[in-house]
């Protein structure tokens, strides 16, 4: 077996190219949809191993940040650069963007019947790796990481996103996320439709995979201060009309959270 392939158990093997470009670039965004520009300057940075949250009022772009980011058919680029370790990936489709290794829970569709999340899983790795997985293999991670994960083995022979509740399919989403082995994963509003517990069970997911992926970069896009509760974010932005408009550590999360957005929605 590819040891690439052999799970956490196997030592990290993306150690970042010494001076190299950043995981992520983002330079001078500006994106929209039906001749509306949504994404006005973006400017963001994201290095190895960094988790960075990007807040904001509803309607702020957040959501359109995370799919121009993927490369979401359903948003035009009108200037500026998206980079993934240097490279112009601006052009790029959410495939080729996947194959590069970013990660796109949110280009499938909601639900997709008939189709367990083990063997969805065996297909999207064999496509992000460029070969084929064998059953046996995606079977005993999958088994490893949903132990891990504290979640139950029948999880992986459920069908995808059938009939998931909202921490059901944000669950999914981190199982996606360990298994497919991305650098950089951009998960949104992911304490949506989650009560507490659930929360929790991501966040801890998400620091669970990060801790297996010590590279992994993450951008967590997000309404809610809660999910920053347990997830340690290396920043935070603020995005307000398709800007962001200020950037800090995690006491501008807390601040967020007291204040509201406020003061830059003037
Ligand atoms: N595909 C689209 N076509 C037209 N307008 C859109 C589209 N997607 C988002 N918008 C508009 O862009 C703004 C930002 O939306 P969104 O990125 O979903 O914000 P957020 O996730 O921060 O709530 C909203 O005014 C929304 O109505
Ligand atoms: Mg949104």
């Amino acid at each position: 077996m590819d040891p690439a392939l052999a799970g956490a158990s196997v030592a990290v093997d993306d150690a970042s190219p010494p001076s190299g470009s950043p995981l992520l670039a983002v330079e001078g965004l500006h994106a929209g949809a039906e001749g509306v520009e949504i994404l006005r300057g973006v400017d963001l940075v994201v290095r190895e191993g960094e988790l960075h949250a990007v807040m904001g009022p509803n309607g702020s772009g957040k959501s359109t940040l995370a799919s121009v980011l993927l490369g979401s058919p359903a948003y035009e680029v009108t200037s500026g650069r998206v980079l993934l370790r240097g490279e112009d990936v601006t052009s790029l489709p959410p495939d080729a963007r996947a194959r590069l290794g970013m990660f796109l829970a949110f280009q499938y569709p909601e639900e997709i019947p008939g189709v367990p999340i083990s063997q969805f899983l065996r297909q999207a790795g064999a496509s992000r790796r460029g070969g084929d997985l064998s059953v046996l293999e995606v079977r005993v991670r999958l088994r490893e990481w949903l132990d891990r994960l504290g979640m139950d083995a029948s999880f992986g022979e459920r069908h995808l996103n059938d009939g998931f509740s909202g921490g059901e399919k944000k669950r999914n989403e981190v199982v996606q996320m360990a298994m497919l082995e991305p650098d950089l994963a951009i998960l949104d509003e992911t304490d949506s439709g989650l009560d507490i517990d659930g929360l929790r069970t991501v966040a801890r997911g998400v620091e669970t995979v990060r801790s297996a992926r010590p590279a992994l970069g993450v951008v967590v896009v997000t309404h809610y201060r809660r999910i920053l509760d347990e997830l340690a974010p290396d920043q935070v932005h603020v995005l307000v009309g398709g800007r962001i408009v200020e950037s800090g550590g995690p006491e501008l999360a807390a601040r967020l959270e007291r204040d509201g957005y406020d003061e830059w929605q003037r």
